[in-house]
């Protein structure tokens, strides 16, 4: 029996008649108010910043406006079925948390990729872990629970490092492995520029580097005795400018789901499929990486068309369960969570987190019964109008 996420709604308002109010915020807007109030000022800048003047940040929200869902009547939507096949699993529902590399200073012990793995685990909804961690990806993937749980790469330029993480990544369990490509150096960030502040450079997040053979047998000392030796082992080596050529050798490296994310171009997701990969994933990291550029929702439809049917995966700019419902009807298999559920991490840790995915989930089950569309399949884009 398919769950009812929409079911939460009973929950809140149940608490309401005992005289208790929702401790987190619901709408998108009131977390992220709470989140700046809540977080370290330069925590907040690098989470909710982005690239330039954070105009392609904007739009990416601004996309899902210009899509209306049209409503169908009479559909007797009483029972909604979210739950989807990916990479061989079934999933109760197409929500994913996007990967983010500074969970770990949200939450307020430091430990936000733990709790975070911890909502993962809660609500069923896959988390995809960052190279970039607090806890190394062996403590994070110990707390998924029955949640599978996908592995992010950053590719170092070291490729026996590269190697190393993915095959730890197999060894913790993770059930793929997915290779972000738009971030193999760091955009312009004013918001950060003006602080000077970067958290990794700072020594923040660096646990899968620190724990690493590899990494540690390129270091004259231990982390534990020169942290600044490892930050500066650490920048040189964070980057690799892969090119089409590299494709074969990320192939090779595992026999998991090999997911690329980062790919907007239509041909860019051609030359993937071409290379063998499992997935594609359409992202643009939020605009955090390049401004100027058009919002991930637009580059959506192009993906899915050159997709070939491979799964594809989406993220940039969803805030409500209303955006995850438009991107499911333009074609995406999945749909990925960023900066609001590191907002709910940073108010209430991993009670924060699962408030925020059962609020998106909520709202998107809701939906689908009001609008009548009973399942993912009904959902496609003769259910928007463009505005
Ligand atoms: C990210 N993102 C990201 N992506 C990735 O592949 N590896 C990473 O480590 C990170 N780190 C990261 C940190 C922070 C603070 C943010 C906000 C984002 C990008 C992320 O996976 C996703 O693409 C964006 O968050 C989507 O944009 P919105 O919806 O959050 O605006």
């Amino acid at each position: 029996m398919p769950q009812h996420f929409g079911d939460y709604q009973h929950e809140i308002y149940a608490g309401g008649l005992r005289g208790e109010l929702p401790g987190l915020p619901v709408a998108a807007a009131d977390l992220e108010a709470r989140a700046e109030a809540a977080l370290p000022p330069s925590v907040w800048s690098y989470v909710a910043g982005g690239a330039g003047d954070e105009h392609t940040q904007r739009a990416n929200v601004a996309a899902f406006a210009r899509w209306g869902l049209m409503p169908r009547m009479m559909v007797g939507a009483a029972h909604r079925d979210l739950s989807v096949e990916l990479f061989g699993r079934t999933l109760p529902s197409p929500l994913l948390m996007a990967p983010i590399g500074v969970l770990g200073i949200c939450a307020q012990d430091g430990h936000g990729d733990l709790a975070t793995a911890r909502a993962a685990a809660r609500t069923g909804v896959p988390m995809i872990a960052s190279t970039l961690s607090a806890d190394p990806m062996e403590a994070v993937a110990a707390q998924y629970g029955d949640t599978p749980g996908l592995f992010q790469l950053y590719t170092p330029a070291d490729r026996d490092l590269a190697e190393s993480f993915v095959r730890r990544a197999e060894a913790a369990g993770f059930q793929g492995i997915v290779v972000t490509l738009d971030t193999w150096t760091v955009g312009w960030r004013p918001r950060d520029l003006t602080t000077a502040n970067f958290p990794q450079l700072r020594g923040h997040c660096l646990a899968n580097y620190t724990s690493d053979p590899v990494f540690r047998s390129r270091l004259r000392k231990p982390p534990e005795e020169d942290p600044a030796a490892a930050v500066a082992h650490y920048a040189s080596v964070f980057g690799n400018p892969l090119t089409w050529d590299d494709l074969p050798w990320l192939r090779s490296l595992t026999e998991l789901p090999l997911i690329l994310k980062g790919l907007c171009h239509p041909e860019d997701v051609r030359r993937a499929r071409d290379g063998g990969v499992d997935g594609i994933y359409c992202s643009n990291h939020g605009g955090r990486q390049a401004n100027g550029g058009l919002p991930a929702l637009d580059a959506l439809p192009g993906v899915v068309a050159a997709a070939g049917g491979l799964p594809v995966l989406f993220d940039s700019g969803v805030r409500t369960g209303t955006d995850v419902i438009k991107a499911l009807a333009l074609g995406a298999t999945a749909v990925a969570v960023g900066r609001p559920y590191a907002y709910g991490l940073a108010l209430g840790g991993a009670d924060g987190v699962v408030h925020v995915l059962r609020s998106l989930l909520a709202e998107a089950d809701l939906l689908m019964a009001v609008d009548g569309y009973p399942t993912l399949d009904s959902l496609g884009p003769e259910a928007l109008v463009r505005l």
